[in-house]
């Protein structure tokens, strides 16, 4: 990452706890709104149904990030899911500071163990992974990189194939997408082939070829909804279980894609995004923006 980039996201800052944290944008606190509750209504409603409720974090971050502008500390999705009823948790990140910070914070929230950081790409270390994820356990994986060049669909199928995992997928709109896009079609291999599963986004690009941007968009995260059902994610597929993440200026940033291979996962992420971050009930569903 160059030194601009690093001071965008906030690299070197420390919390009030003395540890790092990442910087991000308001939008952050909606993100976690959806995603704290999904983890909480998972970890509390399949309690008496699973004895060993795991939760996987592929793009972990520090624990903590801060709200540029405002200041605000707020717990990242690792802090969030310690807090949630979960029997073990297995929290990846690339980053040697960022994995140092949350092992610290871990230690802190939950001193009695049960927690594990594994520092390294989530892409190269999918065996480990797949040892905290035996057949007898459920698992929610919260996959959340900074964009499509981090993460290849074939670690999620690795992951995921034969288990019982729920996913939640920040699926990145306007930032990686419209800046890469037209790049990426013109070149015979690139990020997005990786982050995608295969080839088939450029067929249906080619479709939609001409078409606005935010069309093509939607069409590149139907693409992958039907790459997750390709690999079991049966209930991946219905505009109920995206939610769409924008600036405060409305610009759409990316959508959380919630994938299961059970209905009653469904139900649960039906409920969690029901209830805005401003309180109000969405009725009915709207399609996805
Ligand atoms: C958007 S942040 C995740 C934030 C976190 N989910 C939270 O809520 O606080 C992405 C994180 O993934 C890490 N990362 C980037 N590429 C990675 C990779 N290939 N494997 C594991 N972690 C990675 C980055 O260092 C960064 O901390």
């Amino acid at each position: 990452m160059n030194d601009k980039r690093k001071a965008a996201r906030g690299v070197g800052c420390m919390g009030s706890d003395g540890l790092p944290l990442r910087e991000t944008g308001p939008w952050a606190t909606d993100k976690y709104h959806y995603v704290g509750h999904y983890m909480h209504m998972f970890a509390t409603g399949m309690k008496n149904l699973w004895k060993r409720r795991t939760y996987v974090d592929l793009f972990a971050g520090p624990g903590r990030c801060r709200v540029k502008r405002t200041g605000e500390e707020l717990d990242g999705s690792p802090l969030l899911a310690l807090g949630c009823n979960f029997t073990s948790w297995l929290f990846v990140e690339k980053d040697p500071a960022y994995a140092r910070a949350l092992r610290d914070r871990c230690s802190k929230v939950k001193p009695d163990g049960g927690w594990r950081v594994l520092q390294g790409d989530c892409n190269e270390v999918v065996e480990e992974i797949r040892e905290s994820l035996d057949a007898g356990c459920l698992a929610l994986m919260v996959v959340d990189p900074y964009g499509m060049t981090n993460l290849r669909f074939e670690t999620v199928r690795r992951i995921t194939h034969d288990r019982r995992v729920d996913l939640i997928v920040t699926f990145p709109e306007e930032m990686s997408v419209r800046r890469n896009l037209w790049q990426w079609v013109r070149s015979s291999h690139c990020p997005l082939d990786d982050f995608m599963g295969a080839g088939e986004w450029r067929g249906a690009l080619q479709r939609f070829h001409g078409a606005a941007l935010p069309r093509l968009e939607r069409t590149l995260a139907a693409v992958y909804k039907q790459a997750l059902q390709n690999i079991g994610y049966t209930y991946a597929d219905t505009v109920d279980e995206i939610v769409t993440i924008r600036t405060p200026r409305n610009v759409p940033l990316y959508k959380l894609i919630f994938a299961s291979k059970h209905g009653r996962g469904v139900d649960f992420w039906n409920k969690a995004v029901a209830i805005t971050p401003a309180g109000e009930r969405k009725l009915p569903f709207g399609p996805a923006a």
